[in-house]
C-alpha cells in the first residue's frame, strides 16, 4: 500500500527538528505560526527562544507586545508576532488557556488560516487531516499529474492520511517536499512515491525533469516572493529593528529606513506600521508596540 511506503521513507530520513519533540498545542501553533513563511533553519532558534519564555497562552497574552516584537526581529512578517499575541489572549479569555481542537474555533484566531488550523490539528491532537503547505500542495499535484483546485487538494490530502497516523503522515509529506520532491531538480530516482506518481508515469527510473511540471499555480504551491531588496518589507524591517532598545525621534525615522531621499515614502511605511499596531507614535517619538495591553476578547 503506497502509504506504508512513504511511511518506511519516512522513518529512516525524519529529520529532527525542535517542534516534532513536542505536541504541546501552544508551542506546536508558534512552530507554525513562525513556519509559514520562513525556512525551517531560520526559525529552529527563534522557536527555542519563544517556547521558553512564554511557554502557555496565558503567559504570552500577559506579556508587552513591544516584548513579542523585539523577539521577532529578524524572522520577518511581524504582523505574525502580533496576531499570535492577540491569539494568546483569545486562548487564555476564550478557552480557558487551552490551545482548541475544533477546525472552526482555530480558524477564528488572528492569523490562523486552513494551513496552519489543520497543522495544529495534525501534530498537536493526531486529529486525520491533510496538512497541505506548499510543500505538501505541490506533492500531491505531482501525484495527481494536474494542477488542483484548493479544493480538490484539501481533498486529496485527506483522503491519502492513513487512520490514526496523521502526526507521522503529514510529517512524512513535509520531508519528502524538503529531501526529494523539491521544487527544482526533484531526485525522482529515489522518491518512495515514485510507482504512484502520474508526473513521472509511474514508470521506474523515468525521468520527469522536461515535462511541464503541474505544481506551476496548483493549490498550495507558493509563487516567488518578490525581491527584498528595497523592497517596503526590508525598510520597515529596518525601522523595526532599530525600535528595541528604545524610542526613535519620527524625523530619524527615514534615515532608520534608508530612505532620506523618500520621506514620503518613509511616512507612508511609518503611518501604515502604525494602523497595523506594531508600533506607536506620540507625536515626536516612535515606539515598538501598540501601547496597549492585548485587547481582550470579553
Ligand atoms: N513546515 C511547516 N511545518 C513543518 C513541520 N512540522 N516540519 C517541517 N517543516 C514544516
Amino acid at each position: 500500500m503506497r502509504q506504508r511506503a512513504l511511511l518506511a521513507w519516512a522513518a529512516s530520513h525524519r529529520r529532527d527538528l525542535p517542534w516534532r519533540r513536542t505536541r504541546d498545542p501552544w508551542l506546536v501553533l508558534v512552530s507554525e505560526v513562525m513556519l509559514q513563511q520562513t525556512q525551517v533553519d531560520r526559525v529552529q532558534p527563534y522557536f527555542e527562544a519563544f517556547g521558553e519564555r512564554w511557554p502557555t497562552p496565558q503567559q504570552c497574552a500577559a506579556a508587552e507586545l513591544a516584548d513579542v516584537l523585539a523577539a521577532w526581529q529578524g524572522l520577518g512578517y511581524p504582523r505574525r508576532a502580533r496576531n499570535l499575541w492577540r491569539t494568546a489572549a483569545i486562548i487564555a479569555d476564550l478557552h480557558d488557556g487551552h490551545v482548541p481542537a475544533d477546525l472552526n474555533d482555530l480558524l477564528a484566531l488572528p492569523g490562523v488560516g486552513p494551513y496552519t488550523a489543520r497543522a495544529v490539528q495534525a501534530f498537536a491532537f493526531g486529529i486525520d487531516t491533510g496538512v497541505v503547505d506548499t510543500n505538501v500542495g505541490r506533492i500531491l499535484a505531482r501525484w495527481q499529474g494536474r494542477r488542483l483546485s484548493p479544493r480538490e487538494a484539501q481533498r486529496v490530502a485527506d483522503d491519502l492520511v492513513p487512520a490514526g497516523e496523521s502526526w507521522a503522515w503529514n510529517q512524512a509529506m513535509m520531508d519528502l517536499g524538503a529531501q526529494v520532491c523539491t521544487k527544482r531538480d526533484p531526485s525522482c530516482d529515489r522518491c518512495p512515491a515514485q510507482l504512484w506518481c502520474a508526473w513521472t508515469g509511474g514508470v521506474l527510473g523515468s525521468e520527469s525533469s522536461g515535462r511541464p511540471d503541474p505544481a506551476d499555480r496548483s493549490a498550495g504551491v507558493s509563487s516567488r516572493q518578490a525581491p527584498f531588496e528595497g523592497s517596503d518589507r526590508q525598510a520597515r524591517g529596518r525601522l523595526l529593528a532599530a525600535l528595541p532598545g528604545g524610542p526613535l525621534p519620527t524625523e530619524r525615522a527615514a534615515e532608520a529606513m534608508w530612505l532620506e531621499r523618500d520621506e514620503a515614502r518613509a511616512q507612508r511605511l511609518v503611518e501604515e506600521l502604525i494602523d497595523e499596531g506594531l508600533i506607536t507614535s506620540d507625536g515626536n517619538q516612535l515606539r515598538l508596540g501598540s501601547g496597549r495591553t492585548c485587547p481582550r476578547s470579553s
